[in-house]
């Protein structure tokens, strides 16, 4: 049974792409089938998996979304824009620029925040275990796709002051979207990110724990500097021995229990 589950949260540099990158390994290395999708214009998921398309050699997901308006029935080739990287061993659709204008060609499109889940169709989603969709940091009609085409949702926090500006937000838009037009979104969990032992850090992780509850991951990542080195290895923080890759490994095994808890509906 798969589960899509988008790492979101409107706020910039939080560690989406540092979660979504290591999650997706470390899920790899749990014997799970992994699929990473970039669904950001920035690429920062695609560049930390080597990916080079200087040339335009390899078509992206704007380029897929693009093909998708207006034919998404005649949509069966998904596999040709999904790529393997051999080094974290994970395979991935990448991103480009071009999809910053996605706002603009998405603006006519009937039922727009549905394209991406109807682009995700069963032939492609029943090949993994779980999809893990690397989200922007605003709140548009990319984040809106996402959503509406996951079974869940984790929330990176980056336990430091102000954490919880923009939060309120993104838990309506999640609710309107529950309400709407997904009802079985799920919540998997709150993860705070790049926590220290500063006091503030720690208040923040206290509050967190007041907010969610049962919804905050029991492990949270610590602030490090191999997580900015693995970005420029290209390689995953799960791949040798270090502390964040080993949260990074707890948080994969209580995803992976609090997924399967639910029968493999989330
Ligand atoms: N645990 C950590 N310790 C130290 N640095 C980290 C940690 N996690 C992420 N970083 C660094 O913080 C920066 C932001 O992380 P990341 O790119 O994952 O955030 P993001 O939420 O995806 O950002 P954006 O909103 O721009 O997409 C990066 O330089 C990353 O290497
Ligand atoms: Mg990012």
């Amino acid at each position: 049974m798969y589960k899509i589950i988008s790492i979101a949260n409107q706020k910039g540099g939080v560690g989406k792409t540092t979660t979504a990158m290591n999650v997706g390994v470390a899920l790899r290395l749990a014997g799970k089938r992994v699929l990473l999708v970039d669904l950001d214009p920035q690429a920062n998921l695609s560049t930390y998996l080597d990916f080079d398309n200087t040339y335009d050699k390899y078509p992206t997901i704007s380029h897929l979304m693009m093909t998708a308006i207006g034919q998404i029935n005649k949509l069966n080739d998904v596999k040709q824009y999904i790529r393997h990287n051999e080094l974290n061993d994970i395979d991935f659709i990448p991103s480009d620029i071009d999809l910053a204008n996605a706002d603009f060609y998405l603006s006519g499109v009937i039922s727009r925040e549905t394209v991406l889940k109807r682009m995700l169709k069963n032939e492609i989603v029943g090949d993994y275990d779980y999809i893990i969709i690397d989200c922007l940091p605003s709140l548009g009609v990319l984040l809106m796709n996402a959503l509406v085409a996951s079974s869940g949702v984790i929330i990176p926090v980056q336990a430091q002051k102000f954490a919880f500006d923009g939060l309120g937000m993104l838990n309506s838009i999640f609710e309107q979207i529950r309400d709407t037009l997904k009802p079985d979104l799920e919540l998997v969990g709150v993860l705070p990110t790049m926590v220290d032992n500063t006091n503030a850090s720690k208040r923040i992780v206290e509050k967190l724990k007041e907010n969610y509850r049962d919804k905050l991951f029991n492990t949270v990542i610590h602030r490090a500097a191999e997580a900015v080195e693995s970005t420029d290895k290209h390689k995953s923080l799960c791949l040798y021995k270090n502390r964040v890759g080993e949260e990074y490994k707890a948080i994969a095994a209580e995803i992976i229990e609090r997924t399967d808890q639910k029968n493999g509906t989330v």
